[in-house]
């Protein structure tokens, strides 16, 4: 490869620029010859506005990147070496169906998990698998590397009905508890090391290392007595209950408090319901504003408004990523890939998130073996959630979508499954073609 071809699906986001921001940092390692923004025609709009600050940007470093906007996704696609995608099918107003509805029941309403994720994964698998097929026809020899939310269920589609084997998910999660245990610990983010496992938003430490020493429970001691803290600007800052955090023995990510802390968190979230409507309302007001920013012709750097959303960051875990595989670095980086064995309690051709060494050949998940019995049993539900939401997804399979449904931890009750199914399809019935509604 002499200069790079990468493609971003869904190129009109607003996070664009932080992509853009990680790909001019990592020229000299990482030379991109061209990078294509691609969107559908309602996102024209935002894609031109992102667009020219992206242009702006690479002009203001003075690299020689091209920056292609196109409507056209094939033509995008043409011998690209690698593809990110970091959709949104059906925009923020289908995010805010995701989360109102649920919230309105009384249930949690929340963008990747329960009910509102698995609404959101029913959208975007089919499209995700439509582009594996223009991509196995259109530039074989490509990564896929997936943002595109719930990474979990939607790595684990692909990977089962996907049409190529080069698929990556990718979360700023665990790039986020590497800084911030490197925040607590007051330490340059390159000393930690964290040995991952689980699934997307469900991951946890299960060693952290400062210089090579294993210093977990030193963390989880400073978790304790440190006020409380978030990897993610999306999810509130609570303090964990010491005791549990003890016996954990872990280090838990921020998305575990839906599950560990399921009443503190649905109150929580139904008096900022109450108050202000849901977060994808909140983060639509954000939007405005930053395209307000992006619009003004003497911008020509990434703003750090944007650092207030909670995907903040995930581009220097892509760029990693990318820069790892084209150079074969063999580091140790975290990403949503088959398990392949590596941890013992899920299917083999499962998608776990885990510590990976990645080298040309793609990731190569670390041996684990079996997960500490105080995560093992709700990684195994989750994953269950996982396989039957791809499942529906990918086959229009309503029967397997309530189950996925009534089995996740967030609902766990047939009636309510059944309600709440029902009334999102509805709603959603435009994106969701391949169910008949029952
Ligand atoms: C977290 C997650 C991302 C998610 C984001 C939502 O950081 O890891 O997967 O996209 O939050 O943030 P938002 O600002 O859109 O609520």
């Amino acid at each position: 490869m002499s200069g790079l071809k990468i493609v971003t699906i869904g190129g009109g986001s607003s996070y664009t620029p932080e992509l853009v921001e990680g790909f001019i940092k990592r020229y000299n390692e990482l030379p991109i010859k061209e990078l294509w923004l691609v969107d559908i025609e309602d996102g024209k709009e935002k894609l031109e506005i992102v667009g020219e600050l992206a242009k702006r940007m690479v002009k203001k470093a003075g690299l020689p990147i091209e920056i292609h906007l196109t409507l056209d996704r094939r033509e995008a696609l043409k011998d690209a070496d690698f593809v990110t995608t970091q959709l949104r099918v059906g925009l923020l107003d289908a995010r805010i169906k995701d989360e109102r509805i649920p919230l309105s029941h009384g249930y949690i309403g929340q963008e990747t998990n329960g009910a509102g994720g698995l609404f959101k994964g029913l959208r975007t698998i089919p499209v995700l698998i439509d582009i594996t097929k223009e991509m196995k026809e259109l530039c074989p020899n490509a990564w896929l590397i997936n943002f595109t939310n719930p990474v979990g269920m939607v790595t684990e589609a692909l990977l089962k009905y996907g049409a190529i084997d080069k698929v990556i998910g990718l979360c700023n999660v665990p790039i986020g508890l590497e800084k911030s245990t490197a925040k607590l610990l007051g330490v340059d983010f390159n000393r930690i090391r964290i040995d991952f496992a689980g699934l997307n938003h469900m991951v946890f430490g299960l060693n952290i290392y400062l210089d090579g020493n294993l210093v977990t429970k030193n963390v989880i001691d400073k978790i304790i007595e440190s006020d409380a803290s978030s990897e993610v600007k999306n999810i509130d800052e609570v303090k964990w209950q010491k005791e549990f955090l003890q016996g954990l023995e872990v280090l838990p990510c921020s998305y575990s408090k839906y599950y560990f802390m399921k009443d503190y968190m649905l109150n929580n979230e139904l008096e900022k319901f109450n108050a202000n409507g849901t977060r994808a309302e909140v983060v639509k007001a954000l939007e405005s504003e930053l395209f307000e920013l992006y619009k003004d012709p003497n911008l020509d750097i990434k703003p750090p408004q944007l650092e207030e959303r909670g995907g903040a960051y995930y581009s220097d875990a892509a760029c990693r990523l990318i820069n790892s595989i084209y150079n074969d670095k063999g580091d140790i980086q975290p990403v949503d890939t088959r398990n392949k064995g590596a941890i013992a309690d899920l299917d083999y051709n499962s998608a776990v998130e885990v510590s990976c060494i990645i080298t040309k050949d793609g990731p190569k998940p670390i041996t684990i073996g079996h997960l500490p019995v105080q995560i093992r049993g709700l990684i195994q539900q989750i994953k269950s959630f996982e396989i039957l939401g791809a499942k529906a997804a990918a086959e229009g399979d309503y029967n397997a979508g309530l189950v996925a449904m009534t089995i996740n931890p967030l609902v766990q009750s047939d009636k309510a499954a059944k309600i709440l199914f029902d009334e999102l399809l509805e709603a959603h019935k435009k994106y969701l073609p391949k169910f008949e509604l029952k």
